[in-house]
């Protein structure tokens, strides 16, 4: 580690950043050699602004995506939901439908086209912001397969084999107390669930009986304590398992259309 990054390294965990080391590594190598970029990602990420946001990347089933200010980071833990599709359609070369309600930086709808060659798929997501970040990504890893539409899911047509969302999960009230990461640098209608973090379920349970083929299946991300109630949530769909994460944290609610 060379003595600019010590220093930064240093100033980092000052500021109460548990993983200075490495984020003034990963700043230093995305400066490539610009001493005044890597003095103003250091600044950036003082500021608690996230790696990922400052280099634009986050790496998601292992391809990269663009990030940045006003799209969520895809997270480790929303894997999840591709690893249950596959064990939904291990084959993988079926003609699938595919939707992303929410598609963010379109990391799931991209990821599932990755894995399924032959489908096709729509993300929707309301916030242009975001929508920017998700037609980069489908363009440069999911070919002609995936479209990204600007849209509230509830404009969702079917019929679709497997429907993904990873909704705002957060109850409001719970937002002030999250990491200025998270917080601060985050979009809020990425998190805001309403009172209880539910009101998105609630309009999917509406939506999903309307756009799922029969017999498709649709892979909704939960956050940490809310699998209890999703058994009384979708009263017109069967509630197929809850699957972890790698954390043994119930992550991923399978529904199947009856
Ligand atoms: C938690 S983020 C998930 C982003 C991405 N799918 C992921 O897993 O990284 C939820 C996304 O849903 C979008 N969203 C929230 N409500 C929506 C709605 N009613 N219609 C379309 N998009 C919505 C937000 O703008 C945000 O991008």
């Amino acid at each position: 580690m060379n003595d600019a990054v010590l220093a930064a390294a240093k100033m980092l965990a000052a500021a109460g950043i548990d993983s200075a080391r490495l984020d003034a590594r990963l700043l230093f190598e995305h400066a490539q050699g610009d001493s005044a970029a890597f003095a103003a990602g250091i600044a950036r990420r003082l500021n608690r602004e996230p790696v990922a946001a400052i280099t634009g990347v986050k790496e998601f089933w292992s391809l990269d995506f663009a990030v940045g200010p006003g799209v969520l980071i895809p997270r480790p833990d929303t894997e999840t939901l591709i690893e249950q599709a596959l064990v939904l359609y291990p084959g993988r070369n079926a003609p699938l439908r595919l939707a992303d309600l929410g598609t963010g930086s379109g990391a799931i709808l991209v990821a599932a086209l990755h894995e399924f060659p032959h489908a096709t798929g729509i993300g929707f997501e309301a916030s242009p912001q975001a929508l920017a970040y998700a037609a980069r990504n489908a363009a440069r890893h999911a070919g002609g397969r995936a479209e990204i539409r600007l849209a509230d899911w509830d404009e969702a047509e079917g019929p679709f084999d497997l429907v993904f969302s990873n909704p705002p999960y957060i109850p409001a009230a719970e937002i002030a107390a999250l990491q200025p990461e998270v917080r601060d640098h985050e979009p809020r209608a990425a998190l805001d669930g309403g009172a209880d973090g539910l009101d998105a379920y609630r309009s999917l349970a509406w939506l999903l009986p309307r756009i799922l083929a029969p017999g498709g299946h649709a892979l909704l991300e939960i956050g940490a304590g809310q699998a209890a109630v999703m058994a009384g949530l979708f009263p017109g769909l069967e509630l197929v398992r809850i699957a972890p994460d790698l954390s043994r944290i119930p992550r991923c609610v399978v529904l199947k259309a009856r």
